[in-house]
């Protein structure tokens, strides 16, 4: 099975965002997080993002499928067949993340795996066997949110973090973690 990722930011008690939202919009993160995502080594493979069901309807309709990746949609209660012939190829449906890790380890062309959103799905899958990097947006506010990242595994260590950034009045900074061999 292949290999996948998180992608989150959080602020300095974990918070990760409130009232269905993020806490904090911070430019350069978004940009960030358009990079990690969509960038690949081999100019001729894609990568794909994980997301719960519920973040799917929250984008408007206009900017999904996030472009140039493999969207993957979690839901127990929406399967590919129920849903409207205007959704594309690059839009897929799975009812577990098990079905989804094994169908993208498939995919000759596919390069990384990124779970990008919801809280319950972040926490679900720490102890996942197959989660072998967390890539956090650290942000140093207290920004008394209401759902709750329950932090990076003792089994994983620093990558690598790039310096502290100021924008918009916030303090943040980008780190990778990677899970002990
Ligand atoms: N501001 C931002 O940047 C940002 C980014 C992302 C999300 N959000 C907000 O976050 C909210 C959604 O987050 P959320 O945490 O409430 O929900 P979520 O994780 O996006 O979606 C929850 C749904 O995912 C499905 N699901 C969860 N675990 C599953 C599993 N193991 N197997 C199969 N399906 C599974 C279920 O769908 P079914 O009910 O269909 O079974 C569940 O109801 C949105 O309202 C959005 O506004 C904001």
């Amino acid at each position: 099975m292949k290999k996948f990722s998180h992608i989150l930011a959080v602020d300095e008690k974990n918070w990760l965002g409130k009232d269905n939202d993020l806490a904090w919009r911070i430019p350069s993160d978004m940009k960030y997080f358009k990079e990690v995502t969509s960038t690949t080594k081999d100019p001729n493979k894609y990568n794909a993002v994980i997301m719960g069901r519920k973040t799917w309807e929250s984008i408007p309709q206009k900017y999904r499928p996030l472009p140039g990746r493999v969207n993957c949609i979690l839901s127990r209660s929406i399967t590919k067949e129920s849903v409207d012939s205007q959704e594309d190829d690059f839009v897929l449906y799975f009812n577990s993340i098990e079905n989804c890790i094994k169908e993208l380890s498939s995919k000759e062309n596919l390069e990384s795996i990124f779970v990008i959103w919801g809280a319950n799905i972040y926490n679900q899958l720490l102890t996942h066997p197959d989660l072998e990097k967390i890539y956090l947006t650290q942000v140093y506010w207290d920004h008394g949110c209401d759902v709750f990242f329950d932090g990076v595994p003792h089994d994983f260590h620093e990558e690598s973090s790039s310096e502290r950034y100021n924008e918009k009045w916030m303090e943040f900074e980008w780190k990778v973690y990677k899970k002990n061999k």
